[in-house]
């Protein structure tokens, strides 16, 4: 590319426009690129604009739902963005054999999050602890004035948690506020108190204050949600014996949980970003809990009730909004939360919850029985042939052939379109 850099100043006063242009000069994009370049979808030029920095335009991914459900007695359709084939149709699945059983059944979820100020160089530590949880009442109500209407709702913040660190520089307090945010993620808001009380937090510990910001550890935020799935509908007893076996496996191993954590979050991420939440936020928190006892650690458990069905849990942070954020912006994530039909935040993450115990069985029960290729190479055949240039009349001609013939590749789809354009009856 001839005078490619990316040396470039002011590209966030261009309008959206001009950076197509710009864009279009330093780069090899060609006319059909920049044609899809251009189209927003359901955005307008400014609405994307002013979500994020340097737009050049939008991206899509496939919005899919959830079918089955039952969590708590209530029926859910659950909308799921992701880009990689049989998530979707393997949580269905999975929830139809819980369906069997009464469903899933989530524990209530508080919005507590964690706001932390990081007090160092401090003369007399336990001088320090003890005055700043005298001080605890007036601090509540510091960061309490900064968010009336949080207060007016019935939340805002409720207590503070001192804990004190050895690090390299030395002795630190970090202080928890801890604040109901109610309906939203609760970054924003958490952290405005955190800035509003750390000028007093100086005062009173004698100390300096640094960092002033959220924990996505969001310990006091927990989903658990737990279900029975029917043995016969697994498979039977061999499938359910490889289900625990898979389980121990991860239990005993990091680098087969953290597989098996994946095929939880391939669930949990894609409702977090269908409706529109802090798909990093909620990763972070997962596998920073994952690996709280000191090992990294599976998220969900199993065992087998006395009719040798298999019964799974789950547990992790889920700090997921119903307002605030892209929840409402979106015009996929309002219609993702209409969908779901959930009245709080709260009742979102019992969904995520299960969803996401949902997806782990889905996968430990492929892996046990079938292996997991077989689902996937359906919907990946399909992509592939599309990649090789197979009109749409006869991808799934083509994908079946590569299915049958175990070649699933570019390569193979076009000869296979070549011997069917020849007249070859396959
Ligand atoms: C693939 O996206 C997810 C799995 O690897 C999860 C697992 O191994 O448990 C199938």
């Amino acid at each position: 590319m001839k005078g490619f850099h990316s040396n470039i100043s002011g590209f966030y006063k261009l309008s959206m426009e001009e950076r197509q242009k710009l864009l279009s000069s330093l780069t090899n994009l060609d006319q059909n690129d920049m044609k899809i370049l251009k189209e927003l979808g359901y955005f307008s030029a400014t609405q994307i604009d002013t979500l994020i920095e340097n737009v050049v335009g939008s991206y899509q991914l496939p919005f899919g739902l959830a079918l089955n459900f039952k969590i708590n007695n209530k029926d859910y359709i659950i909308p799921m963005v992701i880009e990689e084939p049989s998530v979707v149709a393997a949580a269905s699945n999975a929830a139809r054999m819980a369906r069997k059983h009464g469903g899933f059944h989530s524990e209530e979820v508080k919005s507590i999050m964690i706001s932390q100020i990081q007090i160092t160089q401090l003369k007399d530590i336990e001088e320090s602890k003890k005055v700043l949880q005298k001080n605890k009442e007036k601090l509540l109500k510091i960061a309490n004035e900064q968010d009336p209407m949080l207060n007016e709702l019935g939340g805002g913040a409720r207590d503070i948690e001192i804990r004190e660190i050895n690090t390299n520089k030395g002795k630190m307090i970090i202080l928890h506020l801890l604040v109901d945010v109610l309906d939203a993620m609760g970054a924003n808001v958490v952290n405005t108190m955190a800035e509003a009380i750390s000028p007093i937090i100086e005062d009173i510990s004698r100390g300096r204050v640094y960092l002033r910001i959220v924990s996505n550890l969001a310990t006091h935020r927990l989903a658990k949600s737990s279900a029975t799935f029917d043995k016969e509908m697994l498979g039977g007893d061999e499938v359910v014996e490889g289900i625990l076996n898979a389980y121990e496996f991860a239990a005993a191993d990091p680098y087969r949980a953290t597989t098996h954590n994946k095929g939880i979050m391939n669930g949990i991420v894609a409702l977090t970003l269908a409706t529109g939440n802090d798909t990093r936020a909620i990763e972070a928190g997962s596998h920073a809990y994952a690996s709280l006892s000191g090992q990294y650690s599976p998220l969900t458990k199993f065992k087998v009730d006395s009719d040798g069905n298999l019964v799974g849990e789950i547990e992790l942070p889920l700090a997921l909004g119903i307002i605030g954020g892209m929840t409402k912006i979106h015009p996929m994530a309002r219609i993702a939360l209409k969908i779901l039909n959930v009245k709080s935040a709260g009742e979102l993450s019992q969904v995520g919850a299960a969803l996401g115990l949902a997806q782990n069985v889905a996968a430990l029960r492929a892996l046990a029985s079938e292996g997991i290729q077989k689902g996937h190479m359906a919907l990946h055949s399909r992509n592939i042939a599309k990649v090789a240039g197979v009109p749409d009349a006869l991808l799934e001609k083509v994908a079946q052939v590569m299915i049958k013939e175990k070649k699933i590749r570019v390569d193979y789809a076009k000869q296979i379109l070549q011997r069917i354009n020849d007249g070859e009856n396959l």
